[in-house]
């Protein structure tokens, strides 16, 4: 029962002589979201990829319901019921709605003695799936993705994902390129995917989105886990601080410190 759905021990990742994760331990659960924080190159999107598949980590391990997995391709995290969904909703611009929610897997039906794709089908199944998320606006699977909202392809993405038997959900930046109202709707399609009981592992460098979803946080500095805490346990300046390794801040109060000096008018 309180077994992690998915859980990472002393993890290390080098690309030849390059370090890029050092030692990282990490659980999530079915029903929680795990955010996972850090700044440029601190080594998130490294991290997903060993999660999704992309990567094998130099050493270490990773476990589902308990149990040692090994992805050696993205194919076999798919299989086990992890996805991934990028920045941009990794949706096809080009493709109706229908048809990019099942590439692949088109539903058919009999055309004489030919299969042929049920477009009908696929439209009503990729619309109910995505007002599910409580996108009401998308009522016509006809419509081609490039037409969609950045809020709405990420919908559409998770509700794919949702449909095809998601159990870990992996959110690399959702809310990055969207604007206020398109981000809060994000944060409400993770809540829902939370319910559902799907272990959510959101990251961003956006703290507040962060502290609005979050069960349990983790903060990567330069490839290392700086800090693992949950909801309540820090503050938002604290964690700002934390992402900013600290030092920068601190850097730069100092300066604007000495500027500040400098450009007082000298004692006569
Ligand atoms: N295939 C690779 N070969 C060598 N170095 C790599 C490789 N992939 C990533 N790195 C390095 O690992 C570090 C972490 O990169 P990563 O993309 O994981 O960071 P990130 O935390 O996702 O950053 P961002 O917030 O900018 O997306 C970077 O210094 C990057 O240059
Ligand atoms: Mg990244």
């Amino acid at each position: 029962m309180n077994t992690p759905l998915l859980k990472l021990s002393h993890v290390h990742k080098s690309f030849g002589p390059i370090d890029v994760l050092h030692d990282i331990s990490l659980e999530v659960r079915a029903g929680e979201v795990l955010c996972l924080l850090g700044d440029n190159g601190a080594g998130k999107s490294t991290l997903i990829k060993i999660l999704s598949g992309v990567h094998r980590p130099t050493s270490g391990t990773l476990e589902m319901d308990g149990r040692a997995v090994d992805f050696t391709n993205p194919k076999a995290a798919t299989l086990k019921g992890i996805a991934t969904v990028h920045q941009f909703g990794g949706t096809f611009p080009l493709m109706s709605i229908g048809r990019s929610f099942f590439v692949g897997a088109e539903p058919k039906k009999r055309w004489g003695p030919l299969k042929v794709y049920d477009r009908k089908r696929a439209n009503e199944i990729a619309v109910r799936a995505v007002r599910e998320f409580g996108i009401t606006r998308i009522d016509d699977g006809d419509r081609l993705v490039g037409g969609l909202s950045g809020g709405e392809r990420q919908a559409l993405a998770i509700a794919r994902a949702v449909y095809f038997g998601a159990r870990v959900l992996i959110l690399d930046e959702p809310t990055a390129a969207l604007g206020v109202k398109e981000a809060a709707h994000v944060l409400r399609i993770i809540m829902q995917a939370r319910r559902k009981g799907i272990a959510v592992i959101f990251i961003t460098h956006q703290v507040v989105h962060a502290l609005t979803v979050g069960d349990h946080f983790a903060v990567l500095i330069r490839g290392t886990k700086a800090a693992d805490f949950r909801k309540g346990e820090k503050t938002r300046e604290e964690i700002t601080d934390l992402m900013a390794g600290g030092e920068a801040m601190a850097e730069l109060e100092a300066e604007i410190e000495r500027e500040a000096l400098a450009a007082r008018p000298h004692p006569a």
